[in-house]
């Protein structure tokens, strides 16, 4: 265990844990490599190609796009329940202006994570394109999202590939800043998602 820091512009630490639990950094890293996935197939063209009458059922790579797409929803409202329920997050001492970033990345990252599939599903429901996952599943019409007072806010395409952008960005950002801490500042941040305890 770590000793409180109290020196001002330090975060007092009153750590229990150095990290994550199992299941934590299980969901963090399927979550990266998914998103990651789901990114570089992110079909680009879709309007127009819906335009010229093409069944996205019969693209491999927008099957596979919204397939992992409704992963990476399944696996954040997951991780938000598990986030209530497991055990304190570990707490590191560092600079007051550093955990504030830290924590404004995270949420940032979170919020996006909820939002790119909310805006594909309001991209295909309000345009009346079909939803088309592996194995043959898929829904054609989603009246309710058509009808809602939202569908016609902004163009929901549109807003669904610059977030997917952001949170390619912010990801890079957060990766960046695990590995400062890791190798400038050695401070034990990235290996608490990397290692369990009896790994330590
Ligand atoms: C975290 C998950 C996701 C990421 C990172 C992501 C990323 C992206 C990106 C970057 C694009 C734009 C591609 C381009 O313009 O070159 C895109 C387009 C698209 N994505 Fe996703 N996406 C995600 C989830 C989903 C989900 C859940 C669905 C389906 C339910 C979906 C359906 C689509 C569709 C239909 C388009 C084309 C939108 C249009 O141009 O009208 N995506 N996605």
């Amino acid at each position: 265990m770590r000793f409180a820091i109290n020196e001002r512009n330090f975060v007092r630490q009153g750590t229990q844990q150095e990290h994550y639990d199992q299941l934590s950094r299980a969901l963090h890293w399927i979550t990266a490599l998914v998103v990651t996935i789901a990114f570089v197939l992110g079909p680009g063209g879709f309007g127009r190609l819906m335009r010229q009458g093409m069944d996205p059922a019969a693209r491999l790579d927008i099957v596979w796009h919204e397939s992992l797409g409704v992963l990476v929803l399944a696996l954040t409202v997951t991780r938000v329940i598990w986030a209530a329920l497991r055990p304190a997050a570990p707490r590191f001492a560092m600079a007051r202006w550093m955990c504030l970033a830290s924590q404004l990345v995270q949420g940032c990252l979170w919020f996006l994570l909820l939002a790119l599939p909310c805006t594909a599903f309001l991209a295909l429901g309000s345009e009346g394109h079909p939803l088309t996952l592996l194995n043959g599943f898929r829904i054609d019409q989603m009246p309710w999202i058509a009808k809602s007072p939202i569908a016609n806010l902004a163009d929901w395409g549109d807003v669904h590939g610059i977030l997917g952008d952001m949170l390619m960005w912010l990801a890079g950002l957060h990766a960046g800043a695990a590995i400062f801490h890791h190798a400038v500042l050695k401070d034990g941040v990235l290996a608490a998602m990397l290692k369990g305890r009896n790994a330590a």
